[in-house]
């Protein structure tokens, strides 16, 4: 069956608000190194949009965490599939997340940096659904608070489908 997908954010209201998220951040480092650290797979396009918006200098980084299977829900547990291959302690560091849901990836993947003593920790997420929290975390830079619906495109998936839609779209299958 194909998806049914409505547009609920599009590409150039994208755009416009991962400037401002860029300017922010470059107001509060001036200029200072930042690491981003990118969670595979879904922030892919986040990631890259913002740092080719930063004055730099950037670092990137990748880590891969696993939370959900190819279901809507979440199953609670989160393991780290791939770890950064920097040490972080001193650095200024940024999380880039796609969505923060239940919270609770975020809330463990904060904590263990944290324990690895960057300079500062902030974390950024385009989509945030705080309707669906479970565990409290902190978001620093938010592109959209969005309502809680299934969202795909722009990195989000459906059971690993629509990942390359340039806009976000709600699935809106029976
Ligand atoms: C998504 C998202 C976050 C997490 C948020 O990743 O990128 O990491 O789920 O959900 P939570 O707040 O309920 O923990 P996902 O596991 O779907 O991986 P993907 O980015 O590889 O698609």
């Amino acid at each position: 069956m194909e998806d049914k997908i409505r547009m609920m954010i599009s590409e150039e209201e994208i755009a416009k608000r991962v400037g401002e998220l860029a300017e922010q951040i470059n107001e509060k480092y001036k200029g200072k190194e930042i690491t981003l650290i990118c969670i595979l797979k879904g922030s892919i396009f986040f990631t890259a949009d913002l740092a080719r918006r930063l004055n730099g200098p950037v670092k990137m980084e990748y880590m891969r965490c696993s939370s959900y299977g190819d279901s809507t829900n979440s199953s609670g547990e989160v393991k780290v599939v791939i770890d950064v291959d920097c040490d972080i302690e001193g650095k200024d560091v940024i999380v880039v997340e796609d969505i923060v849901d239940t919270g609770r990836t975020l809330w463990h993947l904060m904590n263990m940096l944290k324990e690895r003593k960057p300079q500062s920790l902030a974390l950024a997420a385009l989509l945030d659904k705080p309707e669906r929290r479970v565990k409290e975390v902190a978001v620093d830079y938010v592109g959209f608070t969005i309502p809680d619906e299934f969202v795909v495109g722009y990195g989000l998936d459906f059971a690993q489908k629509h990942r390359e839609l340039p806009y976000i779209g709600v699935v809106e299958n029976e």
